[in-house]
């Protein structure tokens, strides 16, 4: 694979790099993207799952469709684009990944950096107390656990439509793209405020845009540079290419 000089060169001289993903980086590990091709949203409409009223209208339902879920990410893993991303981190001494997964796969791929925009499925609170579980520490019924504290249902600790992002994170994953040197963009349609404006950011404060997609997004037109092409191939090849150009940390 050949990648733009003034690529290798950015990434030569770079010390700060922030990758900011999106469902896209998973569908190699064959977890459905959103948006798209076979995207969850063809099929199901986000305000009939994805929002605290009908979580409260539906628990049992709701709380099925995130177990099906999780089984599907339990019974997958990371795949080559998360394992060179947390590679990256060998090479360069400040690697922030602003995620807006939940599927919690920088985690398994070794990523130390990441933060979860729009949450985690690996973690569960009350609805009343706000008592944190782990799914581990829940049963894996079909039915809405309840919590044992308060006897509150216990939903997934996602971001729902209509909710708020964890400000800490949000913030955070803004000053990392705020210092960074280089943004990558992976496997996003871009189109979901406020994670959206993490690029945005980085771009505004002078870092050189990489944009990694499988077709064009809603920020191609706004990147240094466009690889087109599958992360789970692309990413690997990029970090080979800099591996022995870099001395590891
Ligand atoms: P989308 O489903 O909107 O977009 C997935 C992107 O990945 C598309 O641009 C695809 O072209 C691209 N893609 C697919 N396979 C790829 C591959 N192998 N390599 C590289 N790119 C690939 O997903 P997001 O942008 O993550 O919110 O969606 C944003 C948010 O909308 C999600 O976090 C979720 C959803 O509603 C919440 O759950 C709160
Ligand atoms: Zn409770």
């Amino acid at each position: 694979m050949k990648f733009p000089d003034v690529l290798i060169a950015a990434l030569l001289k770079a010390n700060s790099l922030v990758f900011f993903t999106g469902a896209g980086i998973s569908a190699e590990s064959g977890i459905s993207t959103f948006r798209g091709k076979g995207g969850i949203w063809n099929k199901m409409k986000p305000e009939e799952l994805a929002n605290f009223d009908a979580f409260m209208k539906k628990p049992d339902l709701v709380w099925e469709w995130y177990q099906y879920r999780r089984k599907i990410i339990n019974e997958t893993g990371p795949n080559p684009a998360h394992t060179a991303i947390a590679e990256f981190e060998k090479y360069y001494s400040d690697v922030s990944v602003v995620t807006q997964n939940v599927d919690n796969l920088h985690n398994r791929a070794g990523s130390k950096n990441v933060f979860e925009l729009h949450g985690n499925i690996e973690k569960n609170y009350c609805v009343d107390c706000e008592t944190h579980y782990s799914s581990p520490e829940i049963t894996f019924s079909e039915k809405v656990p309840k919590c044992e504290k308060c006897g509150g249902l216990i939903r997934p600790d996602i971001v729902w439509f209509g909710e708020m992002l964890p400000q800490d994170v949000f913030i955070n994953g803004d000053k990392a793209a705020a210092r960074c040197d280089i943004c990558f963009i992976i496997g996003t349609s871009a189109v979901v405020y406020p994670a959206a404006h993490i690029p945005i950011t980085a771009r505004d404060k002078g870092a050189y845009l990489v944009e990694i997609n499988i077709e064009e997004s809603n920020i191609s037109d706004k990147v240094n540079c466009f690889l087109k092409g599958k992360a789970g191939v692309i990413l690997p090849a990029l970090l080979n290419e800099i591996m022995n150009k870099i001395k590891p940390q």
